[in-house]
């Protein structure tokens, strides 16, 4: 076990760049917790990290492209779904930082000028939407696609697998350390945190919480089917750990994640991820998205009625971002247009 200055001092050994506007703030919803029954709901807001609109990579970024900088790189390529939430924050982080960046974006049902993909375009990024399944052959083009930069005299950094979830999840010890600080000013000490997750953040979540030695336990809520998922998750972590110079060895039964909320395929909504957004939105005026925080608030919904969590827990709720590809699914998301 470590303490949070032990952790605080290790993780501010490791490069960085100053990007996001942290600690974001840990919210009380008095309203969706009545709503609901009880708990005792908090939401910890990572959608307000402050760059173009937020969410969790803007954490994760502040030491992938750290790493990036420190290296000596002057260009990003990344790239993902054509709604990612990942490669704004990157095409933000970089316009930041005066960095080039390059995103080659899978096509899929949402690759309009819409969400994410407008905001890509208006910071700058040189975007291009490619016949590429999302996935290990995207990963192969823009490994390959960053050797042609090189070859035109570029530094590029190709935001990637492991390299990148190991990073996420040193990025989320980072966060708990904030939770646990938080925690103490307000005088609470949750039993539960629910995330939307399948790698770097749930893996933070995990080893910070054991480095701590908190009572806080990590629940996941996946918004894609990935084989291999617990194996990948604990390997971050362990990772993490060890960038993190820490003893703490996380295990796959340390690691608790559902693929139950998923529906139909990733970035298809589900009509509960549809009442959830409009629960939290009409109780608290807080804008969940619709490929990820929404599906991972119907599981805690679902997990309150079932009686898997009773009045007298706390649970915090990490709100991982994602709120512009709601512009991206406006008609499924009200049927009935009265303008
Ligand atoms: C809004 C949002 N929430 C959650 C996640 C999941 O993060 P990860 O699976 O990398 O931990 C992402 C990843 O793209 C995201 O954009």
């Amino acid at each position: 076990m470590v303490t949070q200055e032990k952790l605080l001092h290790n993780i501010s050994q490791i490069p960085q760049v100053n990007i996001g506007h942290f600690p974001t703030p840990l919210e009380e919803c008095p309203r969706l917790s009545e709503a609901l029954g009880g708990p005792h709901i908090y939401i910890k807001r990572e959608d307000c990290s402050g760059l173009a609109i937020g969410g969790n990579k803007v954490r994760q970024l502040t030491f992938t492209i750290g790493d990036a900088v420190h290296q000596g790189a002057d260009t990003i390529v990344h790239g993902a779904a054509s709604q990612s939430n990942h490669c704004r924050q990157a095409a933000a982080a970089c316009s930041k930082l005066g960095l080039k960046c390059y995103l080659r974006l899978a096509r899929d049902h949402k690759s309009i000028v819409q969400g994410n993909l407008l905001l890509d375009h208006l910071a700058g990024a040189d975007v291009e939407v490619v016949d590429i399944p999302f996935g290990p052959e995207l990963e192969e083009y823009k490994l390959k696609f960053a050797e042609k930069l090189e070859a035109d005299g570029l530094k590029p950094y190709v935001v990637t697998f492991p390299r990148s979830t190991a990073l996420a999840a040193v990025a989320f010890t980072w966060c708990v350390a904030e939770i646990h600080e938080q925690q103490n000013q307000i005088g609470i000490d949750a039993d539960w945190i629910y995330a939307s997750s399948v790698g770097g953040t749930q893996a933070g979540l995990v080893l910070g919480t054991k480095a701590l030695g908190m009572k806080l336990k990590t629940y996941a809520c996946a918004p894609i089917l990935w084989e291999g998922k617990i194996e990948r998750i604990c390997d971050a972590a362990n990772s993490a750990a060890d960038i993190l110079n820490l003893d703490t060895r996380v295990i796959e039964s340390d690691i608790l994640n559902t693929d139950d909320y998923i529906g139909e395929a990733y970035g298809y909504l589900t009509p509960e991820c549809i009442a959830a957004l409009k629960l939290v939105a009409s109780t608290e005026g807080i804008l969940l998205d619709p490929v990820y925080t929404g599906k991972a608030m119907a599981c805690l919904i679902d997990h309150i009625r079932e009686g898997r969590l009773d009045s007298n827990d706390t649970v915090i709720f990490l709100h991982t971002g994602g709120t512009p590809a709601l512009f991206a699914y406006n008609e499924e998301l009200v049927e009935e247009h009265n303008i």
